[in-house]
């Protein structure tokens, strides 16, 4: 073949090329990186990429390209335009943060404290996965996704389109955000920004917004304003939970505590780290 640099011919044999690239590059899973890209490129499913003939050289030299990009580490989602989170496809680029997956433990948490029929302000939202998720799965609920970069906010709002949540462009720790549901809201979400600054990650965050990603005062500087203003939409009784920095474990609960929450605990993530923490809003006496 022209333009076949490593002799590959099949789609399994440039899935195979591509999977020894992306190790050599430090991709932390080249085998699906790749497989996905190629079921990207050629409208096959995973599956079938195995007993699939090979692409035609524009479809080679498209497959190339992107895993050249993936070898410098762009992220696999922004290639593709979407990202997976849960049941749904979150349509993703530059300018607003690829959901992470542990993020979808938070959903859990809020889906299993979300009364029927319950309002929801989903803090931070960027590509909207959190605000999504609730939405489809509990089309009962009424839901509100906050979020302040105005190119994340392009993306908020097209991913929202049809599911019934509200996406509102503003600052969610100012006391103004929302202020008409003080008091009345059921359980408030977030994954705010929080990394500390000095941490070091890998080379694909470098793709996100930084705004979504660090925070100052140790990683804390939108969480603590962000408990109080929770305190303020919720209800008595209300719930709220937040992701955070495995560095967190001890101090979230505690920014919960000075907040005026009870019942703050702390979750660790799949892998055994401190990841969100939750807590209900004193009940008047
Ligand atoms: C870590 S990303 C999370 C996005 C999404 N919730 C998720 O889990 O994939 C944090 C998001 O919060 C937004 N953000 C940062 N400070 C904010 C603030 N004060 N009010 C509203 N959004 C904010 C960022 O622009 C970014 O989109």
């Amino acid at each position: 073949m022209p333009n076949d640099p490593d002799g590959a011919v099949t789609w399994a044999e440039a899935v195979a090329a591509a999977a020894k690239r992306l190790a050599a590059a430090g991709v932390a899973s080249p085998r699906v990186d790749a497989e996905l890209l190629a079921a990207h490129v050629s409208g096959l499913r995973r599956a079938r990429l195995l007993v699939a003939d090979g692409p035609d050289a524009a479809r080679r030299a498209e497959f190339d390209a992107l895993v050249a990009r993936r070898a410098t580490r762009e992220p696999l989602q922004h290639l593709t335009g979407s990202a997976a989170f849960r049941y749904g496809e979150l349509a993703v680029g530059p300018g607003v943060f690829v959901p992470r997956p542990e993020t979808e433990l938070l959903v859990d948490w809020a889906l299993a404290h979300l009364p029927e029929g319950g309002t929801v302000i989903d803090a931070c939202s960027g590509s909207g996965a959190v605000a999504y998720s609730i939405a489809t799965e509990r089309p009962d609920a009424r839901v509100w996704a906050v979020e302040v970069d105005p190119d994340a906010f392009e993306w908020l709002e097209s991913n929202l389109e049809g599911t019934g949540a509200v996406p509102v462009l503003a600052d969610a720790v100012a006391s103004g955000t929302l202020a008409e549901l003080d008091g009345q809201v059921d359980l408030v979400t977030a994954n705010p920004p929080y990394v500390p600054f000095e941490i070091e990650v890998a080379p694909e965050v470098d793709f996100d917004p930084s705004g979504a990603v660090y925070a100052a005062e140790a990683g804390l500087a939108v969480i603590q304003p962000l408990a109080v203003r929770a305190a303020n939409w919720l209800r008595p009784g209300g719930w709220f939970g937040f992701e955070h920095d495995d560095t967190h474990g001890t101090v979230a609960p505690e920014i919960l505590r000075v907040s005026g929450f009870t019942d703050a605990e702390d979750h660790d993530d799949l892998a055994g780290r401190p990841r969100f923490a939750t807590g209900r809003l004193g009940l008047l006496p």
